[in-house]
């Protein structure tokens, strides 16, 4: 098929790659051309005038050359075969989190000296895929932020991801954004009256408190987060959902920031920290309406009986912050590592 191409000298090749892909113009589904000591790269149009000023310095020919398509490995075992060693090959993790335009795979000591052709892979399986994210370390700190190292792609990290109608812009090398809680995301939310006015306790960029602004008439959402960057998000998520007004955005301690104006004014609070929310049960329950109100609370719990200690837990908060559980339901949201979950506890508090 034909295509706009950039022509370099086969030593520049690598180099103009690098280049091509980083400006958005590299077109994965076709393979690069080898010419005699030159290669022809498929571009997926025209670069700009801006574009091919930034090109300038691989002396490049843009022009129209005939390219094959390139067939696409189904997975990324597949992708990697005679690559890396076959013991290896199956430790690659069969599924990775795909943040927008961002892939997140999880890390194994094994696959240390192949991170970048298992990255390489993951772009050619998933071509809309701009970088490639290695978890070297777990979620951590008061902001929940995991350790990342980019093994493959542009690097950028800044995406917008799509979710149940909703955009969220993230980055999560910066803020913490987990793609698996969207139908715990969409469960709470369906649960969530015209009418309401709920607090969103750690809300991150904003998934909850958008997708229940876009879902439910009248309502109104304070979305609160310590971390200024996933602020920063939230503010930019609200204009692009249009949920201005109606999601307000609120840096800071929620301790602080409910103690100092927001007492006994919601109908629901959302409490989606699992790591501690334990220990916020009682500015949940004051931020509750004096008529009461429900919680969703969230926490990690191992076997035995994970359901009944995050019950525990949730009754025992409750009645120290001076309310009384008058019914609550649970639910494994999933399995964080082995025999380990993630529960919640929906709670009517009166
Ligand atoms: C698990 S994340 C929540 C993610 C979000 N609800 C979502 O759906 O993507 C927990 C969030 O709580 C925030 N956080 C931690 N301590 C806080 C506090 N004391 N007050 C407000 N936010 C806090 C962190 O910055 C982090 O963004």
């Amino acid at each position: 098929m034909e295509k706009p191409a950039l022509k370099v000298e086969k030593r520049l090749g690598e180099e103009a790659l690098k280049a091509v892909s980083k400006l958005g113009l590299l077109d994965r589904g076709f393979k690069v051309k080898r010419l005699d000591g030159y290669i022809a790269i498929p571009l997926v149009r025209n670069p700009t005038e801006e574009e091919f000023n930034a090109l300038r310095r691989l002396n490049p020919l843009v022009y129209v050359e005939e390219f094959e398509p390139r067939l696409r490995p189904r997975s990324i075992r597949e992708a990697l075969e005679d690559m890396v060693p076959e013991d290896v090959l199956s430790s690659i993790p069969s599924s990775l989190d795909l943040v927008g335009d961002v892939a997140i795979i999880q890390y194994r000591r094994e696959l240390e000296p192949y991170l970048k052709a298992v990255g390489e892979a993951v772009m050619k399986v998933y071509p809309r895929v701009k970088s490639v994210l290695v978890k070297t370390g777990p979620i951590s700190g008061d902001f929940r932020v995991g350790d990342y190292t980019v093994v493959a792609g542009s690097g950028e990290t800044e995406t917008v991801h799509k979710e149940y109608g909703c955009l969220y812009a993230v980055d999560p090398v910066k803020v913490y954004f987990s793609p698996r809680l969207s139908y715990e995301r969409f469960r709470v939310a369906s649960m969530v009256k015209p009418g309401e006015r709920v607090l969103d306790m750690f809300t991150g960029v904003g998934c909850y408190a958008i997708l229940i602004a876009k879902k439910v008439t009248d309502c109104v959402v304070y979305a609160v987060d310590i971390n200024p960057v996933a602020v920063k998000y939230l503010k930019r998520n609200i204009a692009m959902n249009k949920v201005q007004g109606r999601v307000i955005p609120v840096q800071g301690d929620v301790v602080k920031v409910v103690d100092e104006g927001l007492k006994g004014v919601f109908d629901r609070v959302i409490m989606d920290n699992p790591s501690r929310a334990k220990f916020f049960l009682k500015t949940a329950c004051q931020a509750l309406k004096p008529s009461g109100g429900v919680i969703h609370y969230y926490g990690f719990y191992p076997e035995p009986n994970p359901e009944d200690q995050a019950l525990r837990d949730f009754r025992r908060g409750v009645l120290e912050a001076g309310r009384l559980v008058e019914s609550a339901e649970t639910r494994i949201v999933r399995e964080v590592s082995p025999r380990r979950y993630h529960v919640a506890v929906d709670g009517k508090v009166c």
